[in-house]
């Protein structure tokens, strides 16, 4: 691997679940750089002149995204306009984090870097038009999409899988077995974000890690790990009025960079980040 000084790398979204892996460079949250305050961003990345900017912030509750559009625009546009601006400014890689919901969710097999997007939701259509804006406004950039997240642990993990832990106390938990993604744990996303600046990887990369999986395939291999007699019980989407709209297939895979299976990586983030917690919580 080539050297690059990640001291000298900007992130903004520190403070959120795959920006508690930046453990280098200038993290910003948004009390120290409100992505929305494109004069404070101009002068900030001026004053530091990063070699790049890994761009975490966004607006990501999906379900607000989906009830008021203009949350969505303002955070994944308006402020990816802002940042990717700012990032050009001093000729800084703009890094940006977008999402498999970019894509339609009807392909049979995993999207590739070589799938056309067609957004379904206010917030793919935002995630497509920030990598639009990145793209079309700076020179050097990486587009580094993913799906279904894991991590930040108990402090910050209140996604999928924080919300069925919670549920382990219990004998049984209802998942749902008709939805397909490609699981990713945050930490394995962030090492993949340093190999591609190291590497001067430039373009749209697919980072999720390898594999497909329903989230009952999640919840049955969380089960297996921490607490063999928990029954996990197989649901219809349908079953649960919050999964309504999801996309029928978030699975991605990359022609361009290599993860590892997401068994492996579920695996280590449950070993190092949760199951201390959950035989403290006596959840286990
Ligand atoms: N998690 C996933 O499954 C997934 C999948 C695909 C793509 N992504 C993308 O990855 C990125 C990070 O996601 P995440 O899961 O880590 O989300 P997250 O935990 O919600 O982190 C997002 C961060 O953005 C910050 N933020 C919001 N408004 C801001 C503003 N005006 N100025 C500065 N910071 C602001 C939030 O800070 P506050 O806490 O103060 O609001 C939060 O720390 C997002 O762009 C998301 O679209 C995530």
């Amino acid at each position: 691997m080539k050297s690059f000084d990640f001291g000298q790398v900007l992130s903004t979204g520190a403070s959120g679940m795959i920006g508690s892996y930046v453990d280098f460079g200038i993290r910003t949250d948004r009390t120290i750089l409100d992505i929305l305050d494109c004069e404070a961003v101009t002068t900030f990345v001026k004053k530091h002149k990063p070699r790049a900017i890994i761009h975490l912030a966004g607006a990501t509750d999906m379900v607000k995204t989906e009830q008021d559009p203009l949350y969505a625009y303002e955070l994944n546009v308006r402020g990816t306009y802002n940042v990717a601006q700012a990032a050009e400014s001093v000729g800084a890689t703009m890094v940006l984090a977008s999402s498999s919901r970019v894509f339609d969710g009807h392909k049979k097999g995993p999207y590739t870097e070589d799938d056309a997007p067609d957004p379904q939701t206010h917030y793919g259509r935002t995630k497509y038009i920030s990598e639009l804006i990145v793209a079309s406004l700076t020179q050097k950039y990486i587009i580094a999409r993913t799906a279904w997240v894991f991590g930040g642990g108990p402090a910050r993990d209140n996604k999928f899988f924080g919300k069925v832990l919670a549920q382990f106390g219990g004998d049984e938990i209802e998942a749902i077995d008709d939805l397909r993604g490609s699981p990713t744990y945050g930490k394995d996303y962030i090492t993949a974000i340093k190999a591609l600046l190291c590497e001067g990887a430039q373009g749209i990369f697919h980072i999720a890690n390898r594999g497909e999986a329903t989230r009952a395939d999640l919840a049955e291999a969380m089960a297996a790990q921490l607490k063999p007699a928990l029954r996990v019980v197989p649901v219809a989407h349908g079953h649960f009025k919050s999964a309504d709209g999801l996309p029928a297939n978030e699975s991605m895979q990359s022609k361009r960079y290599t993860m590892r299976p997401w068994r492996e990586a579920l695996a280590e983030y449950l070993r190092e980040e949760w199951e201390p917690y959950l035989h403290a919580q006596k959840i286990i």
